[in-house]
């Protein structure tokens, strides 16, 4: 009998036009970097590492539609012609009227905070990201987690992890007055939650509560494109409906938006804030000089700017979202197929590797996800990243150690550059070192910065 043919549902919709090498290094070449990088993978140096699924910020590989807009730039220092592409696009895609651009993400949280908060405010969250809380808590803020309980258990199948919780917000209200909240800060999908999105529903609720109490409500739309997308799949009556419809759509419930371009929008730099409100909108456009420079660069080259207006065309497209989402859920199958324990359901810009139950025997003072990612390095020079008690840091209050629920390394897939075969090459390594996981015995912090520590902690093996 022949046999059964199964068709794939999808591969790239793009083909190589160009390719950069990658270093393969010994054993003992990984066993030195990683010593210097004092088993902090932000340390290493791109040279030594193989595959590099750190981040998918700024990592990704752009179009020739991109590269050919990188050509056009016009450097005026003042009215550059790609500034007012990249705000007419803003307009189309994220539905908002007033925009300033940032150099990245963060620059956009940092006015967003710094205009917004009063000292002794509140921001309730759906789960913290390290440089959005930051920025909240430098203005003055203390950041309440308000998301779903199922968010902080890795292994719940809940299809929308990133909602937030109403009780939740409506008693944090209530206690301490809507006046101490500026605003409800909503990411979507939830990075630290294993890039979980929310569902459209839980927002227009959270959007009627917030509203009902005359509170604002902002959202972190750096990878919106893949919230739209789960809330295609999974969410009754947006079956038919374009990301970009959904996108929209998700945007109109907001105050405002900032954006880290690195991600959706498949730039190497660039960050967005923009608002339906003319008012933070003004104060946002004089102080982006501040900090950033002209309202009409914001920090930015014009051939960036134009790259990005381009990027935003491109990241609505179905079928690029469908194969970002769908290497990301390759690799989670065939890493199960070996049982790694996962997060669940599978994210969309990630998959996060269950520290807590693949080293079962390091309690978490020893850093079990950071051990891990360095493990991964030294066995295939495959670069992730922790996730977990390094990542969460110490409670600004007490200065002790926040021991999150979830300590978690993330293979972040870049878009458009790893191969099916990269990949396999990481599901091997991981299945190594989770065959190989009692040798591992966990290590000491020796060097901590104040802020963010996770980008430059040092550690040692025990
Ligand atoms: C959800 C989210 N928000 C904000 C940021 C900050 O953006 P940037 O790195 O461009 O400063 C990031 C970056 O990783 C992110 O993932």
């Amino acid at each position: 009998m022949a046999k059964k043919i199964i068709k794939r549902s999808w591969a790239e919709p793009f083909k190589i036009k160009m390719v950069e090498p990658i270093s393969m290094t010994s054993r003992e070449e990984r066993e030195k970097a990683i010593r210097e990088a004092g088993y902090n993978t932000f340390l290493l140096k791109s040279k030594d590492v193989y595959i590099d699924l750190l981040t998918d910020s700024g990592t990704n590989a752009m179009s020739d539609y991109q590269w050919a807009g990188m050509m056009l730039g016009d450097e005026a220092y003042a009215g550059s012609r790609n500034f007012y592409n990249l705000w007419d696009n803003v307009k189309k895609f994220y539905g908002m009227p007033y925009f300033v651009p940032t150099h990245q993400g963060r620059a956009a949280e940092h006015l967003i905070s710094k205009i917004m908060i009063k000292p002794g405010d509140y921001i309730p969250g759906n789960m913290y990201f390290t440089t959005t809380r930051l920025h909240q808590e430098l203005a003055g803020a203390t950041f309440i987690d308000v998301i779903i309980n199922e968010a902080h258990e890795a292994q719940n199948t809940h299809p929308f992890k990133g909602n937030i919780d109403l009780n939740k917000l409506e008693a944090l209200i209530k206690k301490v007055g809507a006046k101490k909240i500026p605003y409800v800060s909503m990411a979507g999908p939830v990075n630290m939650a294993g890039g979980q999105p929310f569902s459209m529903k839980n927002l227009k609720d959270v959007y009627s509560l917030t509203n009902k109490y005359g509170v604002k409500l902002w959202f972190d739309a750096t990878r919106a494109t893949e919230n739209a997308y789960f809330i295609k799949l999974r969410e009754k009556g947006y079956e038919s409906k374009t990301i970009a419809a959904i996108l929209k759509e998700m945007c109109s419930y907001y105050d405002g938006l900032w954006v880290s371009a690195k991600k959706d929008l498949m730039v190497n730099i660039g960050g967005i804030l923009a608002t339906r409100n003319k008012k933070v909108y003004e104060e946002a456009r004089n102080m982006v000089v501040v900090y950033e420079g002209l309202h009409t660069y914001g920090g930015l080259a014009g051939r960036d700017m134009e790259a990005m207006a381009r990027g935003l065309e491109e990241m609505v497209l179905f079928d690029n979202v469908k194969a970002r989402i769908g290497q990301v859920e390759y690799c989670g199958r065939e890493l199960e197929k070996y049982n790694v324990p996962l997060v669940y359901p599978f994210g969309g810009h990630a998959i996060f590797l269950d520290a807590k139950r693949f080293l079962p025997h390091l309690k978490q003072d020893l850093f079990p996800a950071q051990s891990l990612a360095s493990e991964i390095y030294l066995d295939s020079g495959v670069r992730g990243m922790e996730r977990g008690i390094v990542s969460s840091g110490r409670d600004p209050q007490t200065g002790k150690n926040q021991y999150p629920k979830l300590e978690l390394v993330r293979l972040t897939f870049p878009r458009r550059v790893y191969t099916q075969a990269h990949i396999d090459v990481t599901v091997e390594s991981v299945a190594q070192v989770f065959q190989d996981r009692k040798k591992i015995k966990g290590l000491k912090m020796v060097y901590e910065p104040k802020y963010l520590r996770f980008f430059q902690a040092k550690f040692k093996k025990i």
